[in-house]
C-alpha cells in the first residue's frame, strides 16, 4: 500500500530547484499502487500531477492536490527481429542510465540523446531532443495508465502526435496519463547521426571512434561543458523554445542581422536559434533577482539559489519582451508550468 505523504517538499523534486509543496504525494511503482492511492478517500475529487525527473517544470506555487511521483522501473528486451530490438523500460527509469545500459548491450540508436536528465516516461512527452535526434524517431509505443480511473492504454507511435518539443500528452492529453513503460525500436543496422556540428568537431578533436559509445562520449562532453549540471546550478535545460518563423520573416532579420543563427525547419519555416536572440539583446550571463540566464548558453535559465516560482516568470517576462522588442519574435517557455 502506498503511503500518502502529506505537505510534502518539493524542491529536491524539480532541477530548478524552486521551493514549493505538494499538498500530497504518493510513490507510484505499479498499476497496483496507483489504483490503491486514487481510491483513498484522503485525495478524493483532489487534482492530481505526474512527477518525473521535475526537469522540464516550473512551481509556480504550492501545488494543490495530490502529486504522483512516477517510480516504476524495469527494462528489458521485449523482442528482436531481422531488423531490430523492442526494448521496454519503466516510466519511473532515469533516462541517461537506460540509454548507457542500451550502449552497454550494444544497441545503438539513443545515443545522441545522452545526459538529458529526466525520466523514461517523461521523455516523450516533450519529445525530448538534441544533436539531431529525437526520441519519436525511435520510441514504438508506450503504455499508459489514466489519472482518473487508472485504464490502461496503450498509444502507438502516431497515437502521440509529436512535434518539435511536443506531443499529444502536452496538448488534448495534457494532465491526464501516467506513462508506465515506453518500447523503443533500435534499428540493427542503425549508422551514428554525427551531422551536428559541435558533435562532428568533438569527435574529431577528441579521438573518439563513429560508433553510438563514441558518440554518446562526444555528446556528453559537449553538453557538460555548456549545460550547467542541475546538481550543482538549478536549471530545466533549454526555457525556451527555438522560434519557428516563416521563411519570409526570416528572410527580413537576415537582411538585418547577417550573423542570425537558423536552420531550415519544413517548407517555407526556419528555426531561429533562441540563444542568439537572447544573447544580442543582453540577456547572456545577466540576472534578475535569484535568477538569471546562463553565461554558456543564453537559452538556460539558472537559479543562482533562493528563488521562487515568480522569480522565474518575472525573468521569463522580460526576456521576452527584449527579444519581441528587438526582433519582433515571441519565445514560448519549454517547461510545464504546475
Ligand atoms: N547560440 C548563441 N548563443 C547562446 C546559445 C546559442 O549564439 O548563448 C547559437 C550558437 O550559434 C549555436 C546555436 O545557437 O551554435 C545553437 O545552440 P546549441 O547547439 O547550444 O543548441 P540550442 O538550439 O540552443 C537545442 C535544444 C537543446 C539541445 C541542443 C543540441 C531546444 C529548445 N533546445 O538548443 O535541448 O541540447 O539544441 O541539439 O531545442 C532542452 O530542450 O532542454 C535542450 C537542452
Amino acid at each position: 500500500m502506498p503511503e500518502l505523504i502529506p505537505d510534502f517538499s518539493l524542491q529536491a523534486c524539480n532541477t530548478l530547484g524552486l521551493a514549493a509543496r505538494a499538498q500530497w504525494l504518493a510513490r507510484i511503482d505499479s498499476h497496483a499502487s496507483l489504483q490503491a492511492v486514487l481510491a483513498d478517500p484522503r485525495v478524493a475529487g483532489l487534482s492530481r500531477r505526474v512527477l518525473g525527473g521535475g526537469s522540464n517544470l516550473v512551481l509556480g506555487g504550492d501545488v494543490p492536490g495530490l502529486v504522483l511521483k512516477n517510480e516504476i522501473g524495469g527494462r528489458r528486451l521485449l523482442r528482436e527481429d531481422e531488423a531490430a530490438w523492442y526494448v521496454a523500460a519503466g516510466g519511473g527509469e532515469n533516462w541517461h542510465d537506460f540509454v548507457l545500459w542500451t550502449l552497454a548491450q550494444g544497441w545503438g540508436g539513443l545515443e545522441n540523446l545522452a545526459l538529458i536528465p529526466g525520466t523514461v516516461g517523461a521523455a516523450p512527452v516533450q519529445n525530448i531532443g538534441a544533436y539531431g535526434a529525437e526520441i519519436r524517431d525511435l520510441l514504438s509505443e508506450l503504455t499508459a495508465y489514466a489519472l482518473d480511473g487508472g485504464e490502461i492504454r496503450r498509444f502507438t507511435q502516431e497515437d502521440c502526435r509529436f512535434g518539435y518539443r511536443d506531443s499529444v500528452f502536452k496538448q488534448e492529453e495534457a494532465g491526464r496519463w501516467l506513462i508506465a513503460e515506453v518500447v523503443f525500436r533500435l534499428p540493427k543496422n542503425h549508422r551514428p547521426n554525427t551531422a551536428y556540428g559541435d558533435i562532428e568537431r568533438e569527435l574529431a578533436e577528441a579521438g573518439l571512434p563513429r560508433t553510438p559509445q563514441g558518440v554518446a562520449q562526444a555528446v556528453m562532453q559537449v553538453r557538460q561543458r555548456k549545460l550547467p549540471d542541475p546538481a550543482v546550478i538549478g536549471n530545466a535545460g533549454s526555457f525556451f523554445k527555438n522560434p519557428v518563423v516563416p521563411a519570409a520573416v526570416h528572410a527580413a532579420l537576415l537582411a538585418q542581422y547577417p550573423a542570425l543563427v537558423a536552420y531550415p525547419a519544413g517548407p517555407g519555416a526556419m528555426k531561429l536559434a533562441a540563444g542568439w536572440l537572447i544573447e544580442q539583446c543582453g540577456w547572456k550571463g545577466r540576472r534578475l533577482g535569484p535568477v538569471g540566464m546562463y553565461d554558456k548558453q543564453a537559452l538556460v535559465l539558472v537559479n543562482h539559489g533562493g528563488a521562487i516560482g515568480a522569480d522565474v516568470t518575472r525573468l521569463m517576462q522580460a526576456v521576452q519582451a527584449a527579444v519581441r522588442e528587438r526582433f519582433g519574435v515571441g519565445l514560448e517557455a519549454e517547461p510545464v508550468w504546475w
